[in-house]
């Protein structure tokens, strides 16, 4: 099929990249013009493991496109994908100026009839509008379908190549048949309804999963105050098929694009007809209060922490990415300096776009190694479960630092790692691990919020 991906974000990037993969004829398009040279260039804008290769085989097939010209790219599409981004406004719901003006600019492009698919998360009845506005400006035949994206950052070629399903929203069985042929060759779990299931499907999606996330949190802080190991717990609940094993791991809450984007946007679409959705607000507050359990952890463990030296291991929101977004480094570093200490930050990749929108940049020392991350101090936090953390000796971790506290935000080490150096180790809901056990030494103290 011909098709035209508005928005090289990562969605339009990813997606359009992997239709043509599939054998596709696609063209991706973006009005930052600069960004388009550069991906003409070879350049790709986000850091995600295999699109690179992607992007310059199927550029060489002639199989794959960037431009900056709207009227070409939507003249010779059959099906167009809004992938423009929707951030969110002040008050928690999604801005849809960005795919307002995209569907206007569609109308006054066509040339005959076009499919117009939404990817970009949209509040329930957006793709309505986007009816409503393209109707008003053209005369030549279309149809709207939902289409919403399940990709997660860092596995996203994986997860767009083989989805767990995909959803089509729309009243127009021949545009749903269209989309459903273009997927087949990736899955054959697809699944018709009308646009508006569709719309409330991602958003449904996305907080049962944060809510899964929270609710194992929570009952880690429990698991920490009478002495059980959330990991084991986990893993316990996981073998119901009801259950499931997967987003049951505790830490430090989540971050990134969508589930704290989504979350709020979700509770703003109740909030607009009148529901409370007291439940989801719950879980935006127990992830928001998550995220400080390191500060917690790290008071009770060295007392005042003005003048102290804290190494931080991890910046971006989840390990496998460059993304930052609403990373719970941004708040724990931000209230480490609040506190007065010294902090020496390491990521592998995402430290400059850490840097691009953390105002307290210049306060931070930034290392380009782990260890030299942990060299002199006092505690090191580890935030981000990268791989190459895992698999560092941590005695060569602790021979750098001044003091042996090691706070893990995302329960990485097995209990022999921590005891093959002398660290006082804390985790998230696993008071036992290391035989410097935290629940022994001190529960009381230890488990006060
Ligand atoms: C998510 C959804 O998974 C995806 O379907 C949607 O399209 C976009 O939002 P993404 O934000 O890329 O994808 O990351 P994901 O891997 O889902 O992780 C989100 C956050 O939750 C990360 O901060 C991660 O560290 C955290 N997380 C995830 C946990 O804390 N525990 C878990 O068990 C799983």
């Amino acid at each position: 099929m011909k098709l035209t991906f508005i928005g090289t974000g990562y969605v339009g990037l990813v997606s359009g990249v992997c239709f043509s993969e599939i054998g596709n004829d696609v063209t991706c398009l973006d009005k930052d013009l600069g960004k388009i040279e550069r991906l003409n260039r070879g350049e790709v804008p986000i850091y995600e493991p295999g699109l690179q290769e992607l992007i310059a085989k199927n550029r060489e097939l002639g199989r794959l496109r960037f431009s900056g010209e709207l009227t070409p790219a939507v003249e010779r599409a059959e099906a167009i994908f809004l992938c423009v981004g929707t951030p969110p406004l002040p008050n928690g719901e999604a801005n849809l100026a960005f795919i307002e003006q995209a569907a206007q600019e569609i109308a006054l492009a066509m040339n005959g009839y076009k499919i117009i698919a939404t990817k970009s998360t949209v509040p329930v009845g957006t793709n309505d509008r986007i009816r409503d506005i393209v109707s008003k400006l053209t005369p030549h035949p279309f149809d709207v379908v939902s289409i919403p994206e399940f990709l997660r950052e860092g596995s996203a070629i994986a997860d767009t190549l083989h989805p767990d399903r995909i959803i089509i929203g729309t009243d127009s069985p021949e545009a749903a048949e269209k989309i459903a042929e273009l997927h087949r060759p990736l899955t054959d779990r697809i699944m018709v309804t009308d646009v508006r299931s569709a719309e409330m499907i991602k958003y449904a999606s996305n907080a049962f999963l944060a809510t899964k996330i929270s609710f194992i949190n929570e009952i880690a802080n429990i698991c920490e105050k009478v002495g059980a190991d959330v990991t084991d717990v986990a893993k316990g609940m996981g073998h119901d098929r009801r259950i499931g094993p997967s987003f049951l791991q505790a830490g430090i809450g989540y971050g990134g694009s969508c589930f704290p984007k989504d979350t709020n946007a979700l509770i703003q679409i109740a909030g607009n007809v009148d529901y409370e959705f007291k439940l989801l607000k719950s879980v935006v507050e127990v992830n928001q209060g998550q995220r400080f359990n390191v500060m917690t952890k790290l008071r009770h463990s060295l007392g005042e922490l003005g003048g102290k030296r804290i190494g931080v291991w991890g910046l971006a929101f989840k390990p496998d990415t460059d993304d930052v977004r609403e990373s719970p480094a941004l708040d724990i570093i931000g209230a480490l300096l609040a506190e007065g200490a010294e902090v020496q930050a390491y990521d592998p990749v995402a430290t400059a776009n850490f840097k691009a929108i953390f105002d307290q940049a210049d306060e931070v020392e930034w290392r380009d190694d782990p260890i030299e991350a942990a060299r002199d101090c006092d505690a090191l936090c580890l935030l981000t479960d990268w791989a190459e953390f895992k698999s560092l000796s941590l005695t060569e971790v602790q021979a750098a630092m001044r003091q042996n506290i090691l706070i893990d935000g995302r329960n990485v080490y097995t209990s022999e790692q921590v005891d093959e150096a002398d660290l006082r180790y804390y985790s998230v809901g696993r008071p036992h691990v290391g035989s410097l056990s935290q629940f022994e030494a001190d529960p009381i103290a230890f488990y006060g919020r």
